[in-house]
């Protein structure tokens, strides 16, 4: 082989090597695999869940998959659509921000899902990013 077709080899090697793990890893973080990117003041709250929901909770922008608990998604956005106006997503943030402060029964098991994960000011983070993002799935 002379010496030029080895390094051209070479080249053609080395851009392989790098090119093959960049298209297995670059769809990481997307809709299947990983959390939506929110706007930066839910950044906090959607960290929040992930950390201290996502194992019970299934919510897509969130990008968990829990399944002890109903999928908040199905749970709480029925349509399937994410809400836009500001009241219906009030009223999903107070009620997310009733189930963290207060915890929620089941009818067979009370505290189920337990109370006080999180203190006031981190609940309201998480019910916040929640009220918003609900229904993305
Ligand atoms: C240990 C598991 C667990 C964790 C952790 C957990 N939950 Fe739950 N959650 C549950 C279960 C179980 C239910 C449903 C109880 C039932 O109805 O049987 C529930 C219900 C809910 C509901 C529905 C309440 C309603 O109005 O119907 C919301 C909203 C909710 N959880 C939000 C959260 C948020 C936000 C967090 C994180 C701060 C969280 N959960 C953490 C287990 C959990």
């Amino acid at each position: 082989m002379s010496k030029r077709v080895f390094i051209v080899f070479g080249l053609v090697v080395l851009v392989l090597a790098v090119l093959i793990p960049w298209l297995a890893f670059r769809d990481k973080g997307d809709a299947s695999t990983g959390p939506q990117k929110v706007a930066a003041q839910y950044e906090h709250g959607q960290e929040l869940f992930q950390i201290n929901c996502g194992t019970c909770h299934t919510l897509y922008a969130a990008g968990t998959n829990g399944n002890y608990a109903p999928d908040l998604d199905e749970l709480l956005v029925p349509t399937g659509e994410r809400a836009q106006d500001k009241a219906t997503i009030d009223s999903t943030t107070e009620r997310v921000l009733n189930a963290v402060e207060n915890g929620v029964d089941s009818s067979t098991t009370p505290g189920r899902m337990p109370a006080g994960i999180l203190n006031r000011q981190q609940a309201k983070e998480v019910a916040e990013f929640v009220g918003a993002y609900a229904g993305e799935g």
